[in-house]
C-alpha cells in the first residue's frame, strides 16, 4: 500500500455557533492502531463520521486507504467498516443470522461459512444459534465487531467500542481489537477511556477544542511530563496525568518551583 492508511488535514466541522473540529490533522499507517482520546463532546464520533462519508467536512481533506472522502465516497466505503457507539446487532436474530444477514446484504458467496468463520474468530461458536438479545454486552460487542470485519475491510473505525462494558467484557473487546491489528487491520479507535489507548494504541491523539493537542506514542506522550521531580518518587507519569495536564482548563497553569505551601502539584502527596 502506498502511503498512510488515512490522511487527515485541516478537517473542520461545525455545528451552527458550535466550531466542533477547528482543523485537525493527523496520519494513521497501515496496520496500526490509533486511538483518538477525547472528552465528551471533544468531537470524536463527528470526526468518524465524516472519515465515513456518512457527514462532509465545512473544510479540510481527508482520504481513507488513499481514497478522498469528498470525491470517492463509494470506494472510501469499500475500505472500510464501522462499528459505532450503538450496536447494530439484531436482537431478534441468532448471532449466526446476523452474520449471515450481513454478508448476504454484501452478496458475498458462502455466507454460511463466513458466518461460522467468523463465530469461530470471536469466540461465539457455541452461542451462535442463540438469540442476539440473550447475549452479555461483551458478546453482543464482540458480535457486533464481528459483523463489521464481513468483507475483509483494510480499515476499521471503532467508536468507543467498549463504552458501557464490565471489565471483563472489556478485556476481551480489546484481545479481539489486538488480534484485529495483528492480523493487518488498520484500526482507528475512538475512547475516553486512558487505559484503553494506553493497552492497545500504537499512537494516541488527543482532540481538544476542535484540534489535535497531542499526537505520539505512549512513551513519547509520558515524555511531555516530566518523570519525577523528586528524587523519592519512583512513578513515571501515567497517561492519565498527560492528559488532564494537557486538557486540564488551564488550571494546571504551572505553579512556580520554588512556592512553598500549597504546591497542588505531586510533591506533596505523601498519604494516597
Ligand atoms: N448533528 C449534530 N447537530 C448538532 N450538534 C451536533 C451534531 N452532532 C454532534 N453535535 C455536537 O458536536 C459536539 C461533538 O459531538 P461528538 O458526538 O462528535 O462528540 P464525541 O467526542 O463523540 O463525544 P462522546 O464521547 O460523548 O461520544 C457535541 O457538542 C455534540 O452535541
Ligand atoms: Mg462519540
Amino acid at each position: 500500500m502506498f502511503g498512510p492508511a488515512l490522511q487527515v488535514r485541516g478537517i473542520e466541522k461545525s455545528f451552527k455557533d458550535l466550531h466542533v473540529l477547528q482543523g485537525v490533522d493527523f496520519d494513521v499507517q497501515a496496520g496500526s492502531i490509533f486511538a483518538l482520546l477525547g472528552s465528551n463532546g471533544a468531537g470524536k464520533t463527528t470526526l468518524v463520521r465524516i472519515l465515513s462519508t456518512l457527514l462532509s467536512p465545512d473544510a479540510g481533506i481527508a482520504t481513507v486507504n488513499g481514497f478522498d472522502v469528498a470525491t470517492e465516497p463509494k470506494d472510501v466505503r469499500e475500505s472500510i467498516s464501522l462499528t459505532g457507539q450503538f450496536a447494530a446487532v439484531d436482537e431478534v436474530l441468532t448471532g449466526r443470522e446476523n452474520l449471515v444477514l450481513i454478508a448476504k446484504l454484501r452478496h458475498l458467496k458462502h455466507p454460511g461459512t463466513i458466518a461460522d468463520e467468523l463465530l469461530a474468530r470471536f469466540s461465539l461458536t457455541e452461542a451462535g444459534n442463540r438469540k442476539a438479545g440473550t447475549y452479555s454486552g461483551g458478546m453482543r460487542r464482540r458480535l457486533d465487531i464481528s459483523m463489521s470485519l464481513i468483507g475483509n475491510p483494510p480499515i476499521i473505525f471503532l467508536d468507543e467500542p467498549t463504552t458501557g462494558l464490565d471489565p471483563q467484557a472489556r478485556l476481551e473487546v480489546w484481545q479481539t481489537i489486538k488480534d484485529l491489528a495483528n492480523s493487518g487491520t488498520t484500526v482507528l479507535l475512538t475512547t475516553q477511556y486512558l487505559d484503553e489507548a494506553e493497552t492497545l494504541a500504537d499512537r494516541i491523539a488527543i482532540l481538544h477544542k476542535g484540534v489535535i493537542i497531542q499526537n505520539g506514542t505512549l512513551k513519547e506522550l509520558k515524555a511531555l511530563l516530566p518523570a519525577a521531580e523528586v528524587e523519592y518518587v519512583e512513578k513515571q507519569p501515567s497517561l492519565e496525568d498527560v492528559f488532564l495536564t494537557l486538557v486540564g482548563e488551564d488550571a494546571a497553569a504551572a505553579p512556580d518551583e520554588n512556592t512553598d505551601a500549597a504546591t497542588a502539584v505531586p510533591a506533596g502527596k505523601e498519604s494516597r
